[in-house]
């Protein structure tokens, strides 16, 4: 067998492997990317484009996911490339590499490609139509003024991260919490567990609403969000 055949081979070994991977994650809830699965995948969006209208539209998302989160995966892959790091999975690199002053590079990219394919999980059509009673407890426990003391919170420091950030709904510590954090840090770095997040970066909402992150946020907060993706995420026990 000649090499490229041996390089052919090993691609499709490698593709295969890859598509076997995505496809028992989604079968898990989240997309987690696989250990081993290097180069790094751009996770499939788990809707169509358009699903999220009119309150985000096709176009962002396009920009959206097949530039701004592709990057980042396209940045990574480039990043670890011949290094430990592209024999782990995702959540492995960003736990690696976080405050650590020769990786901020790869933590960036490797954080943003995690958070983007957390996000999209976090939303879906419909999304505040019906809440799963075991998150909706919670909720109730954790937030003074229950669902809506939560939409407040969650709001609040969606506007209240400055620059460029995230909003989280995490558990910690039994509870229901709402965390903001900088550019690409997130919760994976910390005790708690992301549940939900929301992207409040302006390139999450320039095209639909310019300047008013403020009818962003409510936008999504009222509709979009996806609980039983938080629930399932809620940790076991
Ligand atoms: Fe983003």
């Amino acid at each position: 067998m000649s090499e490229n055949s041996n390089d052919s081979r090993r691609d499709f070994v490698k593709t295969a492997a890859l598509a076997a991977a995505v496809l028992a994650a989604k079968d898990a809830g989240f997309p987690a990317i696989a250990k081993g699965a290097s180069p790094m995948i751009l996770s499939p969006l788990p809707w169509a484009d358009n699903a999220l209208e009119p309150f985000i539209s096709k176009n962002t998302i396009s920009f959206h996911y097949g530039k701004h989160h592709k990057t980042y995966v396209d940045t990574l892959n480039g990043l670890v490339a011949g290094k430990p790091e592209a024999d782990l999975d995702l959540v492995s690199i960003v736990k690696g590499a976080a405050g650590k002053a020769d990786k901020t590079a790869i933590f960036n990219s490797a954080a943003q490609a995690w958070n983007h394919t957390f996000y999209w999980n976090s939303l879906r059509p419909k999304g505040d139509a019906k809440m799963p009673k075991e998150i909706a407890g919670k909720i109730e426990a954790s937030f003074g003024g229950g669902y809506e003391g939560f939409k407040k919170e969650f709001s609040d420091a969606a506007m209240g991260q400055f620059g460029s950030g995230w909003a989280w709904l995490v558990a910690d510590g039994g509870k229901l919490k709402v965390v903001k954090t900088p550019n690409a840090e997130n919760p994976l770095t910390t005790a708690a567990t992301p549940l939900l997040t929301l992207d409040v970066w302006e390139h999450a909402y320039y095209l639909d609403y310019q300047n008013r992150r403020k009818d962003y946020v409510a936008a999504v907060v009222d509709n979009l969000l996806n609980w039983d993706f938080a629930a399932k995420n809620l940790p076991k026990g």
